[in-house]
């Protein structure tokens, strides 16, 4: 069956999921600023320290997306092993303004989610500005849906909304 979430058209070079690492620091640190640079985030950028803190951190599943050696976009998010069943919860996803709307972010999710299912994770969560149309259409078409709005979550009066999908 043809895949609904797969770019038609015109052909694209083929995308490679794998995990982030050191050497991605570069592209990782572009992407956040080229992605994330808008005024509802902009306490929230990533900086080198936390993109460290995430490469290091055992419990974070971290993913970029490849494609002709530039690293093109990235998700991250930690699972949560102290709950039953573990919980895991989006941190970040970005792609590159130019490499969007081509299916990237779903490979991105689709290997994360294929990972947290993996481990035991039977749920995943974000928080997302309400003002992100972008971002509100992409969760909202994987299935996510808004468990409650966070008020002033991301400061001058800006709202998130919290949004979870099952992971079955
Ligand atoms: C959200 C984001 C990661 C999506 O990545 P992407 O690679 O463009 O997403 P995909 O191409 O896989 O899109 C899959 C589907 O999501 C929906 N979607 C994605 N972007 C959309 C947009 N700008 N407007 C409307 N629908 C959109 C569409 O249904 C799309 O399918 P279609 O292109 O066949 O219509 C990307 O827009 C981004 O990096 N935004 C800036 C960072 C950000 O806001 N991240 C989310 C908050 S953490």
């Amino acid at each position: 069956m043809e895949d609904p979430l797969k770019p038609q058209g015109q052909e694209q070079s083929p995308v490679q999921i794998r995990r982030a690492e050191g050497r991605d620091m570069d592209a990782l640190l572009t992407i956040e600023q080229q992605c994330f640079n808008v005024y509802y985030y902009d306490y929230y950028l990533l900086d080198r320290r936390d993109f460290e803190f995430y490469l290091e951190d055992a419990e974070t599943l971290f993913f970029v997306a490849v494609r002709e050696a530039p690293v093109v976009g990235y998700i991250l998010g930690a699972v949560d092993p102290g709950r039953d069943p573990p919980r895991v919860h989006i941190d970040s996803i970005a792609v590159l303004p130019q490499a969007q709307r081509q299916g990237i972010g779903n490979h991105l999710l689709q290997a994360f989610t294929a990972e947290a299912r993996r481990q035991g994770c039977r749920r995943v969560t974000l928080e997302v500005s309400t003002a992100n149309t972008a971002g509100l259409a992409f969760f909202t078409r994987h299935g996510f849906r808004e468990i409650r709005r966070l008020p002033g979550y991301y400061g001058k009066g800006l709202d998130a909304l919290f949004m979870a999908r099952e992971l079955r």
